[in-house]
Protein backbone atom coordinates (compact mmCIF):
# COMPACT_ATOMS: atom_id res chain seq x y z
CA UNK A 1 0.00 0.00 0.00
CA UNK A 2 0.96 3.60 -0.54
CA UNK A 3 1.14 6.86 1.39
CA UNK A 4 -2.70 8.42 -0.27
CA UNK A 5 -0.14 11.89 0.30
CA UNK A 6 3.05 11.10 -1.33
CA UNK A 7 3.13 7.86 -2.60
CA UNK A 8 6.27 6.51 -0.67
CA UNK A 9 5.22 3.38 0.74
CA UNK A 10 2.33 3.54 3.77
CA UNK A 11 3.12 2.01 7.42
CA UNK A 12 -0.04 2.53 8.56
CA UNK A 13 -3.75 1.52 6.92
CA UNK A 14 -6.90 4.34 7.89
CA UNK A 15 -9.62 2.09 6.86
CA UNK A 16 -12.15 4.92 8.02
CA UNK A 17 -10.46 7.19 5.40
CA UNK A 18 -9.60 4.31 3.27
CA UNK A 19 -5.94 6.02 2.59
CA UNK A 20 -2.53 4.44 4.24
CA UNK A 21 -0.01 6.94 4.92
CA UNK A 22 3.90 6.78 5.36
CA UNK A 23 5.53 8.05 8.39
CA UNK A 24 5.78 11.81 7.83
CA UNK A 25 2.17 12.22 6.55
CA UNK A 26 0.56 10.33 8.84
CA UNK A 27 1.88 12.46 11.67
CA UNK A 28 0.86 15.58 9.68
CA UNK A 29 -2.50 14.12 9.29
CA UNK A 30 -2.62 13.75 13.05
CA UNK A 31 -1.86 17.43 12.91
CA UNK A 32 -4.41 18.25 10.82
CA UNK A 33 -7.35 16.28 12.16
CA UNK A 34 -6.22 18.04 15.44
CA UNK A 35 -6.42 21.39 13.95
CA UNK A 36 -9.59 21.21 12.36
CA UNK A 37 -11.51 19.70 15.09
CA UNK A 38 -10.41 22.79 17.27
CA UNK A 39 -11.12 25.15 14.09
CA UNK A 40 -14.45 23.69 13.22
CA UNK A 41 -15.70 24.03 17.10
CA UNK A 42 -14.04 27.00 18.74
CA UNK A 43 -12.36 25.33 21.48
CA UNK A 44 -9.11 27.43 21.36
CA UNK A 45 -8.35 30.77 20.82
CA UNK A 46 -4.80 32.32 19.76
CA UNK A 47 -2.91 32.91 22.69
CA UNK A 48 -4.98 30.93 24.97
CA UNK A 49 -3.32 29.11 27.83
CA UNK A 50 -4.51 25.67 27.81
CA UNK A 51 -4.25 23.08 30.44
CA UNK A 52 -4.15 19.27 29.74
CA UNK A 53 -5.20 16.41 31.48
CA UNK A 54 -2.84 13.39 30.88
CA UNK A 55 -3.32 10.23 32.91
CA UNK A 56 0.31 9.15 31.06
CA UNK A 57 -1.76 7.10 28.45
CA UNK A 58 -1.35 6.95 24.56
CA UNK A 59 -4.42 9.82 24.46
CA UNK A 60 -4.04 12.87 26.26
CA UNK A 61 0.28 12.57 25.37
CA UNK A 62 -0.25 12.27 21.88
CA UNK A 63 -2.80 15.35 22.66
CA UNK A 64 0.15 17.20 24.60
CA UNK A 65 2.44 16.79 21.62
CA UNK A 66 0.35 17.86 19.26
CA UNK A 67 -1.12 20.99 20.87
CA UNK A 68 2.44 21.69 21.17
CA UNK A 69 3.44 21.19 17.65
CA UNK A 70 0.29 23.11 17.08
CA UNK A 71 2.10 25.85 18.52
CA UNK A 72 -0.03 26.35 21.79
CA UNK A 73 1.10 27.03 25.47
CA UNK A 74 0.34 23.71 27.53
CA UNK A 75 0.95 22.57 30.95
CA UNK A 76 -0.09 19.17 31.93
CA UNK A 77 -2.39 17.86 35.03
CA UNK A 78 -1.38 14.29 36.56
CA UNK A 79 -4.13 12.92 39.01
CA UNK A 80 -2.79 10.21 40.92
CA UNK A 81 -5.50 8.13 41.70
CA UNK A 82 -3.46 5.62 43.92
CA UNK A 83 -4.09 2.55 42.28
CA UNK A 84 -1.44 -0.04 42.64
CA UNK A 85 0.31 -1.42 40.28
CA UNK A 86 -0.92 1.22 37.70
CA UNK A 87 -0.99 4.67 38.91
CA UNK A 88 2.60 4.69 40.09
CA UNK A 89 4.16 3.97 36.50
CA UNK A 90 1.29 5.76 34.68
CA UNK A 91 2.79 8.87 36.57
CA UNK A 92 5.88 8.35 35.57
CA UNK A 93 5.15 8.42 31.49
CA UNK A 94 3.28 11.65 32.72
CA UNK A 95 6.55 13.51 34.08
CA UNK A 96 9.02 11.77 31.73
CA UNK A 97 6.65 13.75 28.73
CA UNK A 98 7.23 16.78 31.17
CA UNK A 99 10.79 16.32 31.26
CA UNK A 100 11.48 15.33 28.10
CA UNK A 101 9.81 18.52 26.38
CA UNK A 102 9.96 20.97 28.93
CA UNK A 103 6.79 21.63 29.48
CA UNK A 104 5.48 22.14 33.24
CA UNK A 105 3.26 19.38 34.98
CA UNK A 106 0.90 19.58 37.71
CA UNK A 107 0.20 16.28 39.79
CA UNK A 108 -2.73 16.50 42.14
CA UNK A 109 -2.30 12.75 44.18
CA UNK A 110 -6.18 11.49 45.49
CA UNK A 111 -4.55 9.97 48.76
CA UNK A 112 -1.77 12.26 49.83
CA UNK A 113 -4.26 15.41 48.98
CA UNK A 114 -7.64 14.08 49.90
CA UNK A 115 -6.95 11.13 51.87
CA UNK A 116 -8.20 8.60 49.99
CA UNK A 117 -7.36 6.26 47.01
CA UNK A 118 -10.31 5.64 43.92
CA UNK A 119 -10.96 1.95 45.66
CA UNK A 120 -11.51 2.99 49.27
CA UNK A 121 -13.47 6.09 48.13
CA UNK A 122 -15.82 4.35 46.07
CA UNK A 123 -16.37 1.69 48.68
CA UNK A 124 -17.22 4.99 51.47
CA UNK A 125 -19.56 6.17 48.80
CA UNK A 126 -21.11 3.21 47.89
CA UNK A 127 -20.05 3.39 44.16
CA UNK A 128 -18.21 1.84 41.78
CA UNK A 129 -14.50 2.66 41.27
CA UNK A 130 -15.10 4.50 37.68
CA UNK A 131 -17.74 6.48 39.28
CA UNK A 132 -15.60 7.40 42.21
CA UNK A 133 -12.59 8.32 39.79
CA UNK A 134 -15.08 10.25 37.48
CA UNK A 135 -16.41 12.08 39.74
CA UNK A 136 -12.77 12.98 41.57
CA UNK A 137 -11.01 13.41 38.28
CA UNK A 138 -13.58 16.08 36.93
CA UNK A 139 -13.80 18.15 40.11
CA UNK A 140 -9.76 18.05 40.23
CA UNK A 141 -9.76 19.20 36.69
CA UNK A 142 -11.97 22.16 37.45
CA UNK A 143 -10.63 22.79 40.11
CA UNK A 144 -6.39 22.89 38.48
CA UNK A 145 -8.22 24.57 35.39
CA UNK A 146 -9.70 27.69 37.81
CA UNK A 147 -6.64 27.76 40.04
CA UNK A 148 -3.67 28.14 37.18
CA UNK A 149 -6.03 30.59 35.31
CA UNK A 150 -6.53 28.78 32.24
CA UNK A 151 -8.44 29.57 29.42
CA UNK A 152 -9.27 25.71 28.81
CA UNK A 153 -8.94 22.25 29.93
CA UNK A 154 -8.31 19.61 27.76
CA UNK A 155 -8.78 16.00 27.77
CA UNK A 156 -7.90 13.25 25.37
CA UNK A 157 -11.16 11.60 25.10
CA UNK A 158 -10.86 10.38 20.90
CA UNK A 159 -13.14 9.52 18.31
CA UNK A 160 -13.83 5.50 19.89
CA UNK A 161 -14.38 7.08 23.43
CA UNK A 162 -17.21 9.60 22.43
CA UNK A 163 -18.76 7.30 20.18
CA UNK A 164 -19.04 4.46 22.85
CA UNK A 165 -20.47 7.27 25.14
CA UNK A 166 -22.81 8.67 22.76
CA UNK A 167 -23.94 4.78 21.97
CA UNK A 168 -24.35 4.24 25.95
CA UNK A 169 -26.41 7.73 26.38
CA UNK A 170 -28.52 6.54 23.02
CA UNK A 171 -29.02 3.20 24.79
CA UNK A 172 -30.72 4.67 27.48
CA UNK A 173 -31.96 7.78 25.66
CA UNK A 174 -30.18 9.99 28.49
CA UNK A 175 -31.09 13.21 26.72
CA UNK A 176 -28.79 15.30 29.74
CA UNK A 177 -25.76 13.31 29.11
CA UNK A 178 -26.22 13.64 25.43
CA UNK A 179 -26.37 17.47 25.54
CA UNK A 180 -23.71 17.76 26.88
CA UNK A 181 -21.67 15.33 25.00
CA UNK A 182 -20.33 18.47 22.92
CA UNK A 183 -16.63 18.51 21.84
CA UNK A 184 -16.78 22.07 23.78
CA UNK A 185 -18.56 23.32 26.81
CA UNK A 186 -18.43 26.45 27.26
CA UNK A 187 -17.05 28.24 30.38
CA UNK A 188 -19.30 29.51 32.95
CA UNK A 189 -21.44 28.82 36.44
CA UNK A 190 -17.56 27.89 38.12
CA UNK A 191 -16.84 25.73 35.36
CA UNK A 192 -13.63 25.96 33.06
CA UNK A 193 -14.69 25.79 29.07
CA UNK A 194 -13.58 22.07 28.37
CA UNK A 195 -12.54 20.55 24.89
CA UNK A 196 -11.94 17.39 23.18
CA UNK A 197 -9.43 18.30 20.27
CA UNK A 198 -8.95 14.24 19.67
CA UNK A 199 -12.75 13.99 18.58
CA UNK A 200 -11.75 13.30 14.50
CA UNK A 201 -8.98 10.81 15.89
CA UNK A 202 -9.73 6.82 16.49
CA UNK A 203 -7.38 4.67 19.04
CA UNK A 204 -5.77 3.13 16.56
CA UNK A 205 -3.96 6.32 15.32
CA UNK A 206 -3.52 7.76 18.83
CA UNK A 207 -1.09 5.10 19.53
CA UNK A 208 0.15 5.00 16.51
CA UNK A 209 0.81 8.79 16.68
CA UNK A 210 3.17 7.93 20.27
CA UNK A 211 4.76 5.13 18.88
CA UNK A 212 6.01 7.02 15.58
CA UNK A 213 6.55 9.87 17.12
CA UNK A 214 8.89 8.32 20.15
CA UNK A 215 6.68 9.17 23.19
CA UNK A 216 6.54 6.65 25.69
CA UNK A 217 3.06 5.69 27.33
CA UNK A 218 1.29 3.49 29.77
CA UNK A 219 -0.02 1.07 27.88
CA UNK A 220 -1.87 -1.08 30.58
CA UNK A 221 -5.85 -0.33 31.01
CA UNK A 222 -6.63 0.75 34.57
CA UNK A 223 -7.58 -2.67 36.06
CA UNK A 224 -10.48 -1.55 37.89
CA UNK A 225 -12.22 -0.55 34.11
CA UNK A 226 -12.20 -3.94 32.94
CA UNK A 227 -15.56 -5.53 32.26
CA UNK A 228 -16.89 -2.13 32.44
CA UNK A 229 -20.30 -1.11 30.20
CA UNK A 230 -17.84 1.56 28.82
CA UNK A 231 -15.67 -1.27 27.37
CA UNK A 232 -18.62 -3.38 26.10
CA UNK A 233 -19.98 -0.42 23.77
CA UNK A 234 -16.26 -0.04 22.69
CA UNK A 235 -16.71 -3.62 21.70
CA UNK A 236 -20.15 -3.56 20.08
CA UNK A 237 -18.82 -0.63 17.78
CA UNK A 238 -15.82 -2.27 16.92
CA UNK A 239 -17.46 -5.26 15.80
CA UNK A 240 -19.74 -2.37 13.51
CA UNK A 241 -16.32 -0.97 12.58
CA UNK A 242 -14.95 -4.17 10.90
CA UNK A 243 -17.80 -4.78 8.52
CA UNK A 244 -18.68 -1.26 7.66
CA UNK A 245 -15.39 1.30 7.99
CA UNK A 246 -16.49 4.89 9.41
CA UNK A 247 -19.57 3.78 10.42
CA UNK A 248 -18.30 4.74 14.12
CA UNK A 249 -17.53 8.36 13.04
CA UNK A 250 -20.66 8.86 10.95
CA UNK A 251 -22.74 7.64 13.99
CA UNK A 252 -20.78 10.49 16.30
CA UNK A 253 -20.35 13.48 13.31
CA UNK A 254 -24.03 12.57 12.34
CA UNK A 255 -24.90 13.17 15.94
CA UNK A 256 -22.95 16.59 16.24
CA UNK A 257 -24.31 17.92 12.43
CA UNK A 258 -28.15 16.35 13.53
CA UNK A 259 -29.20 16.09 16.90
CA UNK A 260 -26.87 18.20 19.39
CA UNK A 261 -28.16 21.06 18.87
CA UNK A 262 -31.91 19.24 19.23
CA UNK A 263 -31.29 18.09 22.73
CA UNK A 264 -28.66 21.21 23.91
CA UNK A 265 -31.56 22.88 25.81
CA UNK A 266 -31.77 19.96 27.85
CA UNK A 267 -27.99 20.31 28.85
CA UNK A 268 -28.92 24.31 29.90
CA UNK A 269 -31.77 23.51 32.31
CA UNK A 270 -28.81 20.80 33.56
CA UNK A 271 -26.94 23.53 34.95
CA UNK A 272 -29.57 25.82 36.40
CA UNK A 273 -29.93 26.10 39.88
CA UNK A 274 -26.15 25.84 40.67
CA UNK A 275 -24.77 27.14 43.63
CA UNK A 276 -21.20 27.25 45.12
CA UNK A 277 -20.73 24.24 47.34
CA UNK A 278 -20.30 25.21 51.16
CA UNK A 279 -17.16 22.85 51.39
CA UNK A 280 -14.88 23.64 48.27
CA UNK A 281 -17.16 26.41 46.17
CA UNK A 282 -17.44 24.16 43.27
CA UNK A 283 -20.58 24.71 41.56
CA UNK A 284 -22.75 22.66 43.04
CA UNK A 285 -27.17 21.70 42.73
CA UNK A 286 -26.90 19.76 45.79
CA UNK A 287 -28.73 21.59 48.70
CA UNK A 288 -24.92 20.94 51.22
CA UNK A 289 -22.34 19.34 50.47
CA UNK A 290 -21.37 18.57 46.52
CA UNK A 291 -20.85 15.73 45.46
CA UNK A 292 -17.08 15.61 45.66
CA UNK A 293 -16.63 17.01 49.27
CA UNK A 294 -19.80 14.32 50.49
CA UNK A 295 -17.19 11.57 48.92
CA UNK A 296 -13.93 12.81 50.56
CA UNK A 297 -16.47 13.06 54.19
CA UNK A 298 -17.24 9.53 53.61
CA UNK A 299 -13.58 8.41 53.09
CA UNK A 300 -12.60 9.70 56.10
CA UNK A 301 -15.33 8.53 57.83
CA UNK A 302 -14.44 5.26 56.91
CA UNK A 303 -10.99 5.56 57.94
CA UNK A 304 -11.75 6.72 61.01
CA UNK A 305 -14.13 3.71 62.02
CA UNK A 306 -11.33 0.99 60.29
CA UNK A 307 -8.77 2.82 62.58
CA UNK A 308 -10.73 2.40 65.89
CA UNK A 309 -11.83 -1.43 64.60
CA UNK A 310 -7.99 -2.19 64.44
CA UNK A 311 -7.28 -0.89 67.98
P1 LIG B 1 -10.64 8.08 30.82
O1 LIG B 1 -11.72 8.69 31.63
O2 LIG B 1 -9.70 7.23 31.60
O3 LIG B 1 -11.10 7.49 29.52
O4 LIG B 1 -9.73 9.32 30.38
C1 LIG B 1 -10.24 10.35 29.58
C2 LIG B 1 -9.29 11.51 29.66
O5 LIG B 1 -9.24 12.01 31.00
C3 LIG B 1 -7.84 11.18 29.33
O6 LIG B 1 -7.60 11.23 27.95
C4 LIG B 1 -7.12 12.27 30.06
O7 LIG B 1 -7.17 13.48 29.35
C5 LIG B 1 -7.95 12.42 31.32
N1 LIG B 1 -7.41 11.59 32.44
C6 LIG B 1 -7.73 10.31 32.73
N2 LIG B 1 -7.07 9.89 33.82
C7 LIG B 1 -6.32 10.93 34.26
C8 LIG B 1 -5.41 11.12 35.34
N3 LIG B 1 -5.15 10.16 36.22
N4 LIG B 1 -4.82 12.33 35.47
C9 LIG B 1 -5.08 13.31 34.58
N5 LIG B 1 -5.92 13.17 33.54
C10 LIG B 1 -6.53 12.01 33.37
FE1 LIG C 1 -10.63 5.63 36.85
FE2 LIG C 1 -9.65 3.40 36.38
S1 LIG C 1 -8.89 5.28 35.72
S2 LIG C 1 -11.30 3.75 37.67
ZN1 LIG D 1 -17.60 20.73 47.52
Amino acid sequence: MKCKVCRQPAVIEVRRHNAGFCQGCFLAHCRNQVERAIKDHGMIGPGERVLVAVSGGKDSLALWDLLLQLGYEVDGVYIGLGIQGYSDPSAEFARGFSAEHGAKLLEVDLPDDFGFDVRSGAAADHRVPCSACGLSKRHIFDRAALEGSYDVLATGHNLDDEAAVLLGNVLRWDLAYMARQRPVLPAGDGFPRKVKPLVRLGERETAAYCVLQGIEYQVEECPMATGNRHLGYKDALNAIEERSPGTKAAFYSGFLDRAAALVAEVGEQSREGLHPCPGCGAPTTATELCAFCRLVDRAAEQKRRRLSLNR
